[in-house]
């Protein structure tokens, strides 16, 4: 056969490696974090149960209408943070910016109010919100929530919230937070507030910013949640809610007050906090670390939602919070490091099995399942073949108890028992490991 005549090859150019990066402001938790999180969900856990909250877990897809409908047409969230996304069929939906509104749509959606009320739920998962990336604010983030539906218009359950919300901070001893409270009144009272702060700020126009300048006539309250220095001046001088709030909502937030006074919680009477979500009436709150701007946490009534996302714009007097798990991390992780500790709670029950030598090596897997029937944890490297090697990576994992298995152990049916803290060892025989390591463990 002929061959064919070489073409000239040409050279292949080399395409610069590109690393593959998660999403801007979208962070993996890895597995050296991944205890610090599963304290904090278990934190949720606890708290919930002790205050008799139900889990619900609610799509992180919802469709746009929900939040547009809820959280405010003109407000930061639907006007600039929502991530969209149009199916084929043409739905528009969007990655939750929050959960609350997810709530009160699932409330209705499976009439949920036959489990008696007060309904009181809690979540956890991813939320998205389309923010520039920085310290403490990231585009996909995680909370954790509480809601009380069916509330009635009870302040009870108001600082009931805020104790479940200051509680779970104390649960992961994060200490000493500081709650700031304000009332923002009712349809009642809060036109009147709105003229007041619109008449006042009117008067301040060429003052104030451009976004200010169309919250003016678009969303006034939102007038008070301005980080702008330029603004700041106005703002302090701005009428404040408190002022204007009818007998009702006076009453109302006297006896939040009240309630939380009983328990000894303290907080701050924060004039100007309005929140950034419209669906808020009356009671709302934040939670911070001292010398923190970025909140930890925060939340307020919402007796109007239920009107807005019902079908039969039933009332559905509510209020709840959510927290911010990553803020939340983070504290932990600065203080673990400070404190020169890398937690592993869950390692204070594992037991690390070394083996050295085939024959050992053999035994190994059955030994294991040995362990698992006991339901204790044992981790391993059975990859590696020498004694250091593998006591390196006992010693990393943070076990209590090492077992060790070498050529000489076989032969004489034995193991040793190794304390890895104390680095005291002690043979045993193999038949009595599981028993030996449970009375150690114990
Ligand atoms: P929120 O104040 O928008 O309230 O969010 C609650 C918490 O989520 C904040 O205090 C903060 O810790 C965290 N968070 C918010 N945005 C970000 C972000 N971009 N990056 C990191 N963390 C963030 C709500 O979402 C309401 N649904 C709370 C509520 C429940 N109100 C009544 N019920």
């Amino acid at each position: 056969m002929k061959s064919s005549p070489k073409k000239t090859e040409k050279p292949v150019k080399k395409e610069k490696a590109i690393l593959l990066q998660s999403p801007k402001g979208m962070h993996d938790i890895l597995p050296e974090d991944q205890p610090r999180w599963e304290l904090l969900r278990a934190a949720m856990r606890a708290v919930a149960h002790f205050y008799n909250f139900s889990r619900i877990d609610t799509p992180i897809l919802e469709s746009a209408d929900v939040f547009e409908r809820s959280v405010g047409e003109f407000t930061d969230i639907v006007e600039k943070e929502m991530f969209f996304i149009k199916t084929r069929g043409g739905d528009r939906l969007v990655l939750r910016p929050e959960n609350t509104a997810g709530v009160v749509r699932a409330y209705f959606q499976h009439n949920l109010s036959r489990l008696g009320h007060p309904l009181k739920l809690y979540y956890e998962g991813p939320m998205f919100r389309y923010e520039q990336p920085q310290a403490g604010r990231f585009r996909q983030f995680h909370q954790v929530g509480f809601e009380i539906l069916g509330a009635e218009d009870d302040s009870l359950y108001d600082a009931q919230i805020v104790i479940a919300t200051v509680r779970f901070l104390e649960e992961v001893k994060i200490k000493n937070v500081m709650v700031s409270l304000n009332s923002i009144g009712c349809k009642a009272c809060r036109p009147s507030y709105k003229k007041k702060l619109q008449d006042y700020y009117k008067g301040e126009q060429l003052k104030i910013c451009k976004d200010c300048k169309r919250r003016l006539t678009l969303n006034p309250l939102r007038l008070l949640d301005c980080k702008q220095e330029q603004c700041a001046p106005i703002k302090a001088k701005a009428p404040v809610t408190l002022d204007y709030l009818c007998a009702a909502c006076r009453h109302h937030f006297k006896s939040v007050l009240e309630y939380l006074d009983d328990v000894g919680l303290v907080y701050t009477l924060d004039h100007r906090l309005v929140r950034g979500l419209d669906y808020y009436n009356r009671t709302v709150f934040e939670v911070f670390m001292e010398r923190s701007p970025l909140s930890l946490g925060g939340g307020g009534r919402y007796d109007y939602l239920g009107e807005i996302l019902g079908a039969r714009k039933t009332p559905l007097p509510a209020v709840g919070s959510a927290l911010g798990l990553e803020r939340i991390h983070d504290i932990l992780k600065e203080r673990d490091l400070l404190q020169g500790k890398s937690l592993r709670p869950d390692r204070l029950n594992s037991v690390f099995l070394i083996q050295i030598g085939e024959p050992a090596k053999r035994k190994s897997l059955a030994l294991i399942e040995e362990f698992r029937k006991a339901r204790i944890h044992i981790i391993e490297s059975l990859g590696r073949e020498s004694l250091k090697s593998q006591l390196r990576v006992a010693d990393k994992e943070q076990v209590r108890l090492a077992l060790i298995l070498g050529q000489r152990e076989v032969f004489e049916g034995s193991i040793i028992i190794r304390d890895m803290q104390h680095g005291t060892q002690e043979t045993v025989p193999l038949v009595k490991a599981v028993e030996e390591v449970k009375r150690r463990l114990r």
